[in-house]
């Protein structure tokens, strides 16, 4: 049984309107969880390096401290992961709504230690059944720019994240369903205290349309059309009412009753209207999914496969340095040139083969083979940068098609979070409504996706050969999500995933490096400053240690520039019978635990 403290979920509601909520975090506390966070113009936190926090017997650890106190309180009354999972997600959706919901979809990375086995449930959006290739094109053929294609309905595909929920607590919870329900529906009528990360990201998204609808103008606008600040007590009781209904009802109302029918009605607005019908809404799966499963030294590295390209790529960047010395070069402008080059490869491959293999002849095993890799891994000259774009490979494997590279940039939104029970059942989730606020299109008080822009808008390349992730109906658009779970003989020790578009892959592989490799402990591995490259310049973190990489990698030839990476990442180890705990310093996330 976990060695928790009891506590009444109603009271959470209260204390948080009250600004009072006090967090047990074994520990000690985390100041930046309840004191002032400075928000940028870009919507990051203050850069601030804390300690990790540690529990002897379950933990969660998620990028909103009511969301992650949420599952504490479930844990407490002695829910399982899985229950946990659900509080935690429909708090999200509540506190930090700019990020994920259930609007949006999701991937679910989980390890059942009573069965001894490792899944994955994909929760990810699909695209109308009407949907072509022709989804994204204007009238003179030519793709939407990006932002005209986000706004609206026409980007919303089929939500995806609340039927996940709804299979994993068939799967594995233990509590009551409505009851899991009560902190998000009790917070949302009492209202909560708009944070500064909230606020700025909403101040950020005024001129990028958040005021257009009606119903998402009202919500996070005040009357004279100045976005609502920090500590603004946002109240939400439509959203209140959504949830009493899924709670009464499951996720049937959502996919073909009354909430189905607002959502088709919402995305076929006047603004660049959607084709959802409820034909689509009611077709909607959840599907299980093999994870993808890369060994890197000691270390057995598990994740999303498609249609996510996380698992892949993360793979491929370890397998590649798997054959280098990188402990032995500790964290040095050697071992990140010896990283960039294996990335710059790894996203040539990730831009020409991966999408949704249900729908495309992908390669996926040979992509991760491990002989595969290392041919791979000799175009790496440990003295020298190549010239980018690097080329993709040819994988072994029959099945691979070899159709044209997806080129365009994702843009980062996104919330991870990770939770370990008494009983050491593991989540590892990370769930999106795609770019800061999605679609912008609001509906019974949540806010619709734009997943459907993370397809390739252009369906083919200049010489006419289709693009793998190009528009299909009922295809599910290609993510990076990376929630991930590492293994050691068998055994599970880190959980792990981020946020961050097709940044994320990074953001996690950075960290698995420096903690497998380097031996850092969880907290230290995600304050460190990250190096990304997505087969173009070397991206070094503004602000960070990692700026001093500059010179000796520029000497190597690479092209540098010097960015924010707004990552997300949220962790827990386990190491000699304890759970460790660590939350990006980027964001407002904590760890809590017993
Ligand atoms: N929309 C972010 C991702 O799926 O990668």
């Amino acid at each position: 049984m976990p060695q928790f403290q009891r506590t009444n979920l109603g009271i959470l509601a209260a204390l948080a309107v009250a600004g009072v909520l006090v967090f047990t975090v074994t520990g000690g506390p985390r100041d930046r969880a309840t004191a002032g966070i400075t928000p940028t113009a870009t919507a990051t936190t203050a850069h601030t390096p804390a300690g990790a926090v540690v529990a002897t017997s379950a933990m969660v650890a998620a990028a909103n401290p009511l969301a992650a106190e949420a599952g504490r309180v479930v844990l407490a009354a002695g829910g399982s992961a899985a229950d946990a999972a659900v509080a935690v997600q429909m708090m999200l959706n509540l506190v930090e709504p700019q990020s994920s919901g259930i609007g949006g979809g999701a991937f679910a990375v989980i390890w059942d230690p009573a069965e001894g086995r490792l899944t994955t449930l994909d929760g990810r959006e699909t695209a109308p059944m009407a949907a072509d290739d022709t989804y994204w094109l204007d009238e003179d053929g030519a793709p939407l720019a990006w932002w005209d294609a986000v706004v609206g309905g026409r980007s919303v595909g089929v939500p995806g994240t609340l039927k996940l929920l709804e299979t994993l607590h068939a799967h594995h919870g233990r509590l009551a369903w409505p009851d899991l329900l009560k902190p998000a529906i009790e917070t949302a009528e009492t209202g909560f205290a708009m944070s500064p990360r909230l606020a700025a990201s909403i101040a950020a998204a005024q001129d990028k349309k958040l005021d257009l609808f009606e119903a998402t103008r009202a919500y996070f606008f005040n009357a004279d059309g100045t976005p609502k600040t920090a500590g603004t007590v946002l109240r939400n009781p439509v959203f209140a009412d959504t949830l009493r209904l899924i709670g009464r009802h499951g996720s049937a109302p959502f996919y073909e009753g009354e909430i189905a029918a607002d959502i088709v009605a919402a995305v076929r607005t006047n603004i660049n209207p959607g084709i959802l019908t409820p034909e689509d809404l009611a077709a909607y799966t959840v599907v299980e999914r093999a994870p993808v499963c890369v060994p890197y030294r000691a270390y057995e590295v598990c994740g999303m496969g498609p249609p996510s390209s996380g698992a892949l790529t993360v793979g491929q960047i370890l397998g590649m340095l798997a054959g280098f010395d990188m402990p032995g070069l500790g964290p040095s402008p050697e071992a990140w040139h010896l990283y960039a080059e294996a990335a710059k490869l790894a996203y040539a491959d990730r831009a020409l083969y991966m999408a949704d293999s249900d729908f495309v002849a992908m390669p996926t095993r040979g992509l991760v083979d491990p002989a595969y890799l290392a041919d791979r891994a000799t175009l790496i000259d440990p003295a020298a940068a190549m010239a980018t774009p690097a080329e993709a490979g040819t994988p072994p494997w029959d099945e691979a098609a070899r159709l044209a590279p997806d080129t365009q940039p994702e843009r980062p939104g996104t919330s991870h979070f990770v939770i370990v029970d008494a009983d050491g059942l593991m989540i590892s989730m990370t769930t999106t409504i795609e770019t800061g606020f999605g679609s912008r299109v609001m509906t019974r008080g949540f806010l619709l996706n734009n997943e459907l822009t993370d397809f390739s808008r252009a369906p083919e390349a200049g010489d006419g050969t289709p693009i793998a992730n190009r528009v299909e109906g009922g295809k599910r658009p290609r993510s990076s999500m990376s929630p991930t779970i590492v293994f050691r003989d068998g055994t599970p020790v880190l959980l792990i995933g981020s946020p961050g578009g097709s940044r994320i892959i990074h953001y996690v592989a950075n960290a698995l490096v420096a903690i497998l490799d380097w031996g850092m402990d969880p907290q230290a591995a995600l304050d460190m400053g990250h190096v990304v490259n997505r087969n173009g310049p070397t991206e070094l973190e503004e602000g960070t240690e990692a700026e001093t990489l500059a010179g000796a990698l520029s000497a190597l030839g690479h092209e540098i520039t010097v960015r924010p990476h707004v990552s997300g990442l949220h962790a827990i180890q386990i190491r000699d019978g304890r759970l460790i705990g660590a939350a990006d310093p980027r964001r407002e996330g904590v760890a809590l635990g017993e």
